[in-house]
């Protein structure tokens, strides 16, 4: 069944207020919801309420207190013709939360209980309009065993507790927000907290609890830091103050995405919350902070202004992750933030927008909601405000974010309403603009510079490439940030913002006597995809000196990509692949030996593109050529530069450990240079991994050299992998890393290592963070997916057959990797296609599934 954005229609019926009350056990709950219900006068009239279910049976239903019995189903809803304009309704429903293995609702996870109603999970606790557009003021008292459930929370403040007959005790939470039920959360088990306070610009005091069992207390402290600076960061670049006397945050071991930002109690995977230096690695802590920032804007970007349906979910989504990024690149280096985002969009967006799961960051319909948690929606969602904000420039955007909190407070809003706000805050005009909502595909855009009399003459085109159910698009306008080099001295004039608005478009620099170097889409101001002509040796110019520092990494992504596309297409001759790996060769040794650089920029650039973003430059590829391409452009510059780089890594293993840049920068560098001179001899690094695996004193080294043993078929490997799993028994997070380590690798047995680690004792598909550490990095391992045979295949479509009847969402995320099958050669793309058709032929499958193996088979 398809839900279409164009059938909106207003809730006929209203839940200004609702109180819940629940009586809660492991695995028999019992739940009284006390609605009061008002008919809407913007609403279409109907005397009938539909309060949706999902898996609930309803034991009681009562209207203005009287039992009623002329409630009727329809399929897992529950309708009450009504004779009034407000009544008060009351229905009694009973979970098992033990049982609840979809991690939907109220669910149990390590003998406490959570809740996660995103987007669809209220209405397996209660019968109620679940819809974003209903707004409520909850009222909930919950009571249940004090030695299992010692802490009892709820969203808001905490009014009351008492304790109860044998060994109960209760609590009683308001929430004076109003909002929709897909905000409520409930927590209830034997948590301690790590307490701290925040005092907001005008003076209220704010009392924050992060809540974890109590041997992970002490791994709280980074969560915190974070929460701390995002509330501060958030009053300073948006004015955005906090609203409650409490802020609480849960980790969860069972979760399926990352992270929820429910009203005043946020509930976390226990990945984003828990971090220490001897279990985390900097980019874990970098991802804690990150999340942290992201749900704790929510308060703003979703929760006092929410989406009136979900169509309009990267109103909420888009502009939450624009605004973590931003405060992330606030805390650390832009530069290196600017380009890890770009990476993310690369790797996980692009190939979206060119399959045959494209969709427009606005849907247009969906068939299951949960499908559209999507890199499109967020990440995409995130670019386009961004081009907003590049347009307006920083301050300006302001004015208009600033007009979108005040006029839309408190309402269920949509993009169209915040495009409105940015416009008339900013002046911008952004009639045309409003495309890049609708339209799905990646725009590209080609690119050429010629001289002539003295002038350089920019020619630019755009074409949106045709997605399925869009097959004619319209030129979107693609805000460019651009600059012309001088050759002779490595500058550049003032940097332009030439926003290409037609299918083409010629742009004039005058005065120009030779012709310059072109620095185009600088800092990725569109997300879009450049095809140029490019001469190596103007990229091999751009990556020694352009100023910007996205430029310069794109330099040497584009270098890297003409050679191994080049190779792979068959369109370079040996002299040009000779030539090609020179230039790549010449601006490899620039990078290391540039002293200018800081560490962790020159980590960045040196970091070659990814195999999935290499394929996506190619209508169909081979993904093992061009894994052994990518594999052996690394083991040639891990030769060419091996001095270099045994020199690099002796310097940066000296540096000892710290939360800085430059010991950051030098871990980032440990691991590198380890990853090119394992390229390059084997055995003979083997030694050096171990070395830094054993002289760590912290997981980003640890893990690093973990990384580079796991793919070399060395004695090193399995004593090192033994260690690590001894080392860390006990610790979920860090063996969901010994997981993923060896499904990621570089080994040509990984596929017999995936196999044995399903059946290691400590693997469960119940876990989504154990699933996600196997067979999520089986998945994106090109070597491992399409390894010859179409195994890989098998073993993840199995993986979405057995998981489908567990947990439909985090199955359901398995299935794009199938669905490429037609970017793909074709005795492999025959093979995933048997695949989708076998997870097709399954008798019951969950909408999510289906859904998504419908329209991979296209
Ligand atoms: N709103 C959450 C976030 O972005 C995501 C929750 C989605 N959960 C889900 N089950 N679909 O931060
Ligand atoms: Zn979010």
């Amino acid at each position: 069944q398809v839900i279409r954005r164009e059938d909106y229609q207003a809730p006929a019926w209203l839940v200004p207020e609702i109180a819940l009350d629940f009586r809660l056990g492991l695995s028999a709950t019992h739940v009284i919801a006390r609605l009061s219900v008002t008919r809407n006068p913007a609403g279409n009239g109907t005397p009938t309420l539909r309060l949706n279910g999902d898996q609930i049976a309803a034991l009681a239903v009562r209207v203005d207190g009287e039992a009623v019995n002329d409630w009727r189903m329809d399929g897992p809803d529950l309708l009450i013709d009504l004779t009034g304009d407000a009544h008060a309704i009351e229905v009694e429903t009973a979970l098992n939360p033990a049982a609840n293995s979809q991690l939907m609702g109220l669910y149990a996870s390590n003998g406490m209980l959570c809740t996660q109603c995103e987007a669809e999970g209220f209405r397996r606790i209660t019968f109620f309009p679940d819809r974003p557009d209903v707004l409520s003021t909850y009222s909930v008292r919950m009571s249940g065993d004090k030695a299992l459930f010692p802490v009892l929370l709820s969203n808001g403040n905490c009014t009351e507790t008492g304790e109860g007959p044998d060994g109960s005790h209760w609590a009683q939470w308001h929430d004076p927000w109003p909002k929709p039920c897909y905000l409520f959360a409930l927590v209830a088990g034997d948590l301690v907290a790590n307490h701290a306070q925040f005092t907001t610009m005008n003076g209220r005091a704010v009392d924050l609890n992060i809540w974890t069992r109590a041997e992970d207390k002490d791994r709280t402290g980074h969560a915190m830091a974070s929460l701390i600076n995002s509330m501060k960061w958030d009053e300073e670049a948006f004015g955005r103050e906090y609203d409650l006397d409490l802020f609480n945050v849960v980790a969860v071991s069972d979760f399926n995405m990352g992270a929820m930002e429910n009203k005043g109690l946020n509930v976390f995977n226990t990945r984003y919350v828990l971090a220490d230096p001897e279990t985390a690695t900097d980019g874990d802590y970098d991802a804690v902070e990150g999340v942290i920032g992201h749900e704790y804007f929510h308060n703003w970007s979703g929760n006092r202004i929410t989406c009136r349906d979900w169509f309009q979910l990267s109103l909420k989504e888009g502009f939450t992750v624009l605004r973590d990024q931003l405060f992330s690149a606030a805390m650390g280096s832009e530069a290196v933030k600017r380009i890890e985002d770009v990476r993310v969009l690369r790797g996980a967006q692009f190939p979206e927008d060119s399959g045959p799961l494209a969709h427009p960051i606005r849907p247009d319909s969906y068939q299951e909601i949960s499908n559209f948690y999507t890199a499109t929606v967020y990440n995409k969602g995130a670019e386009v405000i961004r081009m907003m904000r590049t347009m307006a420039g920083a301050e300006t955007f302001r004015k208009g974010t600033d007009l979108y909190f005040d006029r839309h407070d408190g309402e269920a809003a949509t993009c169209e309403d915040f495009v409105r706000a940015i416009e008339d805050g900013t002046g911008l005009d952004l009639g045309q603009f409003r495309l890049w909502y609708g339209q799905a595909g990646t725009p590209q855009v080609t690119v050429e510079l010629r001289h002539e009399d003295g002038a350089a003459v920019l020619e630019l085109a755009q074409q949106v490439p045709a997605t399925p159910g869009q097959p004619d698009k319209q030129p979107m306008p693609i805000p460019l940030r651009l600059a012309l080099f001088d050759r002779a001295t490595a500058t550049h004039r003032v940097e332009e913002l030439v926003v290409l608005d037609q299918a083409r478009q010629t742009v004039r620099f005058d005065g120009w006597a030779e012709p310059p170097v072109l620095s185009i889409n600088r800092g990725f101001s569109a997300p879009v995809q450049i095809e140029a002509q490019r001469d190596p040796a103007d990229l091999v110019f751009l990556a020694a000196h352009d100023d910007d520092p996205f430029a310069r990494y794109e330099a040497m992504q584009s270098l890297v990509v003409g050679h191994l596309v080049g190779i792979v297409g068959g369109r370079l001759d040996a002299a040009a692949q000779d030539r090609g790996r020179a230039a790549i060769g010449e601006a490899f040794g620039a990078i290391l030996a540039d002293d200018a650089l800081d560490d962790l920029m020159r980590g960045e650039l040196m970091i070659l593109p990814s195999e999935t973003y290499l394929a996506e430059q190619l209508l169909v590829a081979d993904p093992l050529a061009i894994h052994a391409q990518r594999e052996a452009l690394k083991a040639w510059l891990g030769r060419e530069h091996g001095a270099a780089l045994e020199a690099l890594h002796d310097r940066v293993r000296a540096v000892p450990y710290g939360r800085d840049a430059a010991a950051r920068g030098a871990r980032k560098l440990k691991t590198q240079a380890l990853i090119y001179l394992a390229s390059a001899d084997a055995v003979g690094t083997a030694p050096r991994a171990r070395a830094q695996y054993d002289a760590a004193d912290n997981m980003t080294d640890r893990q690093g050299a973990l990384m580079v043993l796991c793919g070399l078929d060395v004695p090193e490997r399995a004593a090192a992998l033994d260690d690590f799993h001894t080392r860390y028994a006990g610790n979920a997070l860090v063996i969901d890393k010994w997981f993923s380590l060896q499904a990621g690798s570089l080994h040509k047995d990984v596929l017999e290592h995936v196999k044995a680690l399903a059946n290691h004792p400590d693997f469960t598909m119940s876990n989504p963070n154990r699933v996600r550490a196997l067979y999520m990095a089986m998945a994106v391992n090109p070597k491992a997916f399409h390894a010859a045979g179409g195994e890989g295949y098998r073993i993840i479509g199995e993986v979405i057959r057995k998981l489908d009847p567990i947990n439909p969402q985090t199955a359901a995320r398995f299935v794009p990797s199938l669905g490429r099958w037609r970017r793909v050669d074709a005795a492999r793309g025959a093979l995933m296609v048997e695949e989708l058709k076998a997870i097709a032929a399954e008798p019951t499958l969950s909408r999510d599934v289906r859904e998504q193996v419908t329209k991979s088979l296209g």
